[in-house]
């Protein structure tokens, strides 16, 4: 499939075919301009594929995107927070649960339990009562990423989600998105330039690179982890 953004005449990302299975931790690399988060937002249906057919969990994402949406968590890129929203880190997380259940629903003891869960992963705790919108870069990175777990998704994709991590978080969610796959068989599609410790647990490397995608490695060995740590994608 490829994608173009409206208004350019090159696709950001070409030719891309791609089968994940349902079990599958995969990590994206690849330069800046690549086509990383193009790739993730075409799989999520926030961007629709110019040629070609994505299906996810087995529908169509151009024809059930909501629904598919409400069974993916996702965590953005940049994800700006305007600094006087009035919300809550608590609330945040209730919404996140709400975007699986849907609105119309009150939160069941179970909805407070997961979100309970999620919490307690992340170790957000002594976050709950701040305004969103008032969290350094690695607060809020915890919040998205306990709102993606709270809503117990069918898929997770996960963009750049280390970035603005110390080094102890980072192999902390490291180990929770290893367990949450491990335990649950939950497929993980994780977007990631700096941080390469993802390269011993996936099971699965993609390079992407001028929108195509140039390396599918499984399982890759340590030569290749050492090529791909120095950002180069054929091993
Ligand atoms: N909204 C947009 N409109 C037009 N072109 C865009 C838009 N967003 C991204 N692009 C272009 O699409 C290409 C892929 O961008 P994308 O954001 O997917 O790259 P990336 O691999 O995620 O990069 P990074 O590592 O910097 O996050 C780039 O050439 C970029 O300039
Ligand atoms: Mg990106």
């Amino acid at each position: 499939m490829d994608t173009i953004y409206e208004g350019e005449q090159i696709p950001a990302i070409r030719d891309v075919s791609l089968r994940i299975a349902s079990d599958e931790f995969v990590c994206i690399v690849g330069p800046n301009g690549a086509g990383k988060t193009t790739l993730l937002e075409t799989i999520n249906g926030l961007l629709t594929a110019t040629r070609g057919v994505v299906r996810v969990l087995g529908h169509r994402v151009d024809r059930k995107g909501p629904w598919l949406r409400a069974k993916i968590g996702y965590t953005p890129q940049n994800f700006s927070v305007d600094p006087d929203t009035p919300f809550l880190v608590k609330q945040v997380l209730v919404m996140g649960r709400y975007g699986r259940v849907g609105m119309f629903r009150g939160l069941t003891s179970g909805d407070m339990s997961s979100i309970e869960r999620a919490i307690e992963m992340m170790g957000i705790e002594d976050l709950l009562d701040r305004p969103v919108g008032k969290l350094s870069g690695g607060q809020l990175q915890k919040v998205l990423l306990a709102r993606a777990i709270a809503k117990e998704p069918d898929l997770l994709l996960l963009d750049e989600c280390f970035n603005s991590l110390d080094p102890q978080s980072k192999a902390k969610v490291l180990d929770i998105l290893q367990t949450l796959n491990h335990e649950l068989g939950l497929p993980i599609i994780v977007v990631t330039h700096g941080y390469f410790a993802v390269l011993d647990v996936c099971d699965r490397v993609i390079g992407l690179r001028d929108g195509r995608i140039v390396a599918d490695i499984s399982h890759p060995t340590d030569k290749e982890k050492e090529v791909l740590r120095q950002g180069n994608l054929i091993p």
